[in-house]
């Protein structure tokens, strides 16, 4: 409807219309309004129902305006004229939108038919595939170098107890490893009994797998973990551990140490050899830290065109993962006699892991998620 002067808001003797010809354009006036309004706008089911709201809504339709303004109004005289041409305009006004009503029906049956329509000889969809993510690649490939002497695979929780990701690791509150962990507690309700954390290692499933296992016990645990890290080349929030646990009843510091030295080798070739060094965890006695000879520079520290090697620094060796002897204290957490088994545990980092093999010197892209560097790792 056009904006702007509004007859219909007036009576007949204000506007003023007193002769049956002054009063037939109006009402002539009104109807071609109305047909442009259906042929313009009344295009679904929803611009038909405002035009009839706004013809012949009961409130403030055009028709009620024209029967308050127009006709109760009107001198005596005009009355049946008024009378007349009102029901003639809501006469074709009615008929109109009915039409308009079965026309938009007819053509959204149709076109929910073509809609619907199959056409079998188009062509298909062809989507990508895409392929396995590299470190899903390089935590597979653990679990079979695992697999294949003996352990099995269990994975656990990333919401945990402070229980399972502290105390029962010889962890007790206030100690001060738990500086080194920052740690996400989890916002509870008020009153919620305890606390909840995103676990800072694959280390509460040992407790959690010796509570529900006898020994023997062989796992690994592959699995994300959290830690306050800001993201950088070399730490994330999120990343991904693989845990190992043996115990036994006559397990040895030689099996431990034999057992690693088979993994590294089968990770990264027959060539590479392995040390470790005194170290400290309070779930792990004696405690040590792993160093593989440096992939790049072969251990001699120098680089291939000469200068010192970059990855290593010069050393010879790189940092792998913590391990050591399981702390006698933690059998005590999960009701193992200390004095009958013994045992090993390490926990590797994933991503570092292949970070070392693929030489990727930004820890970051794995999470980018940018298909031209995943390609590169079919
Ligand atoms: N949980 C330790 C860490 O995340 C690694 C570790 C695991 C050390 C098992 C010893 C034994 O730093």
């Amino acid at each position: 409807m056009s904006s702007g002067y509004d007859p219909t808001t007036k009576t007949l003797s204000e506007i003023p219309a007193e002769t049956a010809t002054e009063i037939g354009l109006l009402f002539a006036a009104q109807r071609n309004q109305f047909d442009q309004d259906v042929s313009e706008r009344c295009t679904d089911f929803f611009a038909l129902e405002g035009l009839r709201v706004n013809w012949t809504g009961r409130k403030s339709g055009v028709l009620s305006r024209i029967g308050d303004n127009w006709l109760k109004p009107a001198k005596k005289e005009l009355k049946p004229l008024v009378g007349q041409a009102v029901n003639e305009l809501k006469a074709h006004i009615e008929q109109s939108l009915e039409e308009r009503r079965s026309l938009l029906e007819k053509d959204f049956t149709t076109r929910g038919a073509l809609l619907e329509r199959v056409d079998l000889s188009l062509p298909g969809v062809i989507r990508p595939i895409g392929s396995r993510h590299l470190l899903r690649q390089v935590m597979e490939e653990i679990e079979d170098i695992f697999l294949s002497i003996g352990f099995s695979i269990v994975e656990g929780p990333e919401i945990e107890t402070p229980y399972y990701n502290f105390e029962a690791l010889n962890i007790p509150e206030h100690h001060p490893v738990r500086d080194d962990m920052d740690t996400f507690y989890i916002e509870l309700p008020k009153g919620s009994p305890g606390q909840l954390l995103l676990r800072t290692h694959t280390s509460p499933m040992q407790i959690r797998t010796m509570e529900q296992r006898k020994p023997p016990v062989r796992v690994i645990v592959p699995g994300k973990v959290y830690r306050r890290d800001n993201p950088d080349a070399t730490h994330s929030f999120a990343f991904h551990q693989v845990e190992g646990l043996a115990v036994d009843t006559d397990i040895t510091f030689c099996d431990f140490t034999g057992t690693i030295e088979y993994f590294v080798k089968e990770f990264f070739g027959p060539t590479v050899t392995t040390r470790f060094r005194p170290s400290y965890f309070p779930f792990t006695e004696p405690s040590v830290e792993f160093d593989v000879s440096c992939i790049f520079c072969g251990g001699s520290g120098t680089a291939a065109g000469g200068g010192t090697c970059g990855k290593c620094k010069g050393a010879g060796w790189i940092e792998l993962f913590g391990a050591g002897m399981v702390d006698p204290a933690v059998y005590g957490f999960v009701g193992y006699d200390a004095k009958k088994v013994n045992g090993f545990a390490f926990g590797m980092g994933i991503d570092r892991l292949a970070m070392l093999r693929y030489g990727i010197d930004d820890l970051q892209v794995f999470f980018q998620n940018d298909v031209r560097f995943l390609r590169q790792f079919p």
